[in-house]
């Protein structure tokens, strides 16, 4: 019964912010609130996990000022569990942490519940979807990378598709609710493979704000 109520959902966009203008950022976000987009995904980098420094705290509270849609927050940093308080007083509504990142992660996951979030967890490319079959059942959503984390306009990993597949399957057999999100290299080509092969939600940033008409890209996501 429920994983009918999954696979008859209609699936949800995300415009990555990374890839946007940051000298026209409430411009971008009207844009967005006015726009087919479901969530708004925020990526924090440390410059340590990844080889990348985006934006932080005061930033986040800034754009949860101006956005009407969910903030979903993608935290590529060394110890995001640190962090939980800060995230939920920032506005998040999803908190993606990375599996590479959390020895602890089922306790991570609790405290992110806890905090009133949603959880995720995030796979790198290298990162087997089979590492999740103890723990898929307890997260919200399962963000698999299909660029390695860091930077926005990178080129979709092919083999993305057969992890999303074999995380369909299992999230199928143990009649969980788990959503999978995708992130990386998503355009309208690979934003339909990754649909048919088990996706609910797409994360776009270049193939969105690198465009003349982003609200336009954003509702041809929305019709794949
Ligand atoms: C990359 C980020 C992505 C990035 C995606 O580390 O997690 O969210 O903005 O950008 P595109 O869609 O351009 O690959
Ligand atoms: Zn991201």
């Amino acid at each position: 019964m429920h994983n009918l109520i999954l696979e008859d959902m209609t699936h949800k966009i995300a415009p990555s912010l990374l890839s946007a203008d940051f000298g026209n950022l409430q411009a971008t976000i009207e844009m967005v609130n006015q726009s087919e987009a479901d969530w708004l995904h925020l990526d924090i980098m440390d410059g340590v996990f990844v080889p990348n420094i985006s934006f932080g705290f005061p930033v986040m509270k800034y754009i949860k000022k101006i956005s009407t849609k969910p903030l979903d927050v993608h935290l590529m940093i060394t110890d995001p569990t640190k962090f939980i308080y800060e995230i939920k007083e920032s506005g998040a509504y999803m908190m993606n942490v990375h599996y590479e990142t959390c020895v602890h992660l089922h306790r991570t996951i609790e405290q992110i519940k806890q905090n009133g979030m949603k959880a995720g967890v995030t796979l790198n490319p290298h990162t087997p979807v089979s590492l999740l079959e103890d723990i898929v059942q307890d997260v919200d959503m399962v963000l698999i990378m299909s660029v390695n984390p860091g930077f926005g306009g990178q080129k979709f990993i092919e083999h993305s598709i057969e992890k999303i597949k074999a995380l369909k399957e299992m999230i199928l057999r143990k009649n969980a609710h788990t959503l999978i999100e995708v992130d990386g290299g998503i355009n309208l080509n690979t934003g339909k493979r990754v649909l048919e092969a088990g996706a609910d939600i797409l994360v776009a940033g270049n193939a969105i704000f690198n465009t003349e008409n982003p609200t336009q890209i954003i509702s041809e996501f929305k019709a794949l």
